[in-house]
């Protein structure tokens, strides 16, 4: 049976201990802002994730768990259905979450002294995984040129050739600019770091989510190189929404790799999964397909609404075109404030909770990220917010 959703339904989250919505307070000082800000969906998951767990809690006991065969078949079956990617079972390694797993991997995967290579404006874990390592953070800014993000090769050449630096945390799909890199792009990306001997570490944790005529390809999909240099961070979680489960699937296709993953999972006794995440994951990758491809419909269509309107309303802002994730980048630069005038503007004024571009690297000052995994109506309360306080 497949259920067809309301994505338009206004779910009350409050009182949920949801960070998106009852932090609001706590984090901006203000409970009246419209939170539109921490990568999480406003979206009740597929009814079958629903059915799944609530059979699951009837059994009433959560001992410790392991990766049960047919979960681990649901993620293979998953990978080759969405990304044509033949996995195998035993490459499926457990963290409770990809940012977790980033530090484990600078961790193990570098020394002190070694160089790690991020592409700003980015997810702020990212550096931070770096910096809490104590390792050497290089920058290679994607560059912004009529509208649209591109990496600069050039410059990404001349930091991989420091012996220094030994891996690179790509974000792919990208967050917060919402690139969906290309084959072509991608492909270089990989002949550079084989050259450099650059370990990549790719977070595919948006690489299902994604519009129109993009399609995300796994890094290690490339080429057995590729698949050889590389560590895939993928999880259900933006997916199905369900990050509050704490599951995600480190797919590591090399068995060096692999197993230096799992030393360090198991250092810090991490890679047991969450007895219920299992149980809601497993159900999303069998059973939510169609929800996914209702769901993207749905965001698209707030993109589209968002992009729209501020074409039609609000000129001095723009979006930077959605191809993946569901984070919204706002060109905010027309209006010619600086980080903090933006920042005061969003909060005080509009009452808007998003994230301020500058908290993703000074590359990222003058934008603001949107979550639109909303309802449209949330949406439109916001632009209405936005056009009356910007007196247009
Ligand atoms: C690129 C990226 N990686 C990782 C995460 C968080 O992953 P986790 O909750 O599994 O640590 C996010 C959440 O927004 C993200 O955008």
């Amino acid at each position: 049976m497949s259920y067809a959703y309301d994505f338009d339904a206004i779910i009350d989250r409050k009182g949920t201990a949801s960070i998106k919505w009852d932090e609001v307070d706590h984090i901006f000082g203000d409970q009246q802002l419209l939170p539109l800000w921490v990568a999480d969906m406003d979206f009740q998951v597929p009814e079958e994730v629903t059915e799944a767990l609530s059979k699951r809690i009837r059994h009433g006991i959560y001992g410790y768990t392991a990766n049960s065969e047919s979960y681990l078949s649901a993620v293979q079956q998953w990978m080759m259905k969405r990304h044509q990617w033949q996995i195998e079972k035993e490459w499926i390694c457990q963290s409770p979450g990809i940012v977790t797993a980033l530090n484990l991997i600078v961790d193990g995967f570098t020394t002190i002294g070694d160089k790690v290579v991020i592409q700003p404006p980015v997810y702020p874990p990212f550096p931070k995984a770096v910096k809490n390592q104590h390792r050497e953070l290089v920058t290679n800014p994607l560059l912004y040129q009529n509208g649209v993000y591109t990496m600069d090769f050039t410059d990404l050449e001349k930091k991989f050739a420091d012996p220094k630096v030994k891996l690179m945390i790509l974000c792919s799909p990208h967050n917060p600019v919402g690139r969906v890199w290309k084959r072509v792009e991608l492909e270089t990306l990989a002949d550079l770091a084989a050259k450099y001997d650059v370990l990549i570490v790719s977070d595919e944790i948006h690489g299902d989510l994604v519009f129109k005529e993009h399609q995300h390809i796994p890094f290690a999909t490339l080429s057995e190189v590729a698949a050889s240099r590389s560590i895939i961070c993928t999880a259900p979680s933006k997916t199905f929404n369900l990050a509050g489960l704490q599951i995600s699937n480190i797919i590591i296709p090399h068995p060096e790799l692999r197993r230096k993953f799992k030393e360090q999972t198991q250092r810090f006794s991490l890679g047991e999964p969450n007895s219920l995440g299992t149980v809601a994951a497993e159900a999303a990758f069998k059973f939510g397909e169609h929800w996914l491809d209702q769901c993207l419909a749905y965001i698209n269509g707030n993109a589209d609404f968002v992009a729209n309107y501020l074409q039609m309303h609000l000129p001095n802002l723009s979006m930077v075109p959605l191809e993946g994730t569901y984070l919204g980048w706002m060109d905010c630069r027309k209006l010619g404030w600086d980080k903090i005038e933006l920042q005061r503007f969003f909060q005080k004024q509009a009452k808007l909770a998003l994230n301020q571009g500058y908290t993703f690297g000074v590359e990222g000052e003058g934008f603001v990220r949107i979550n639109l995994a909303c309802s449209r109506q949330l949406l439109q309360k916001a632009m209405q917010r936005l056009r009356a306080e910007l007196h247009v």
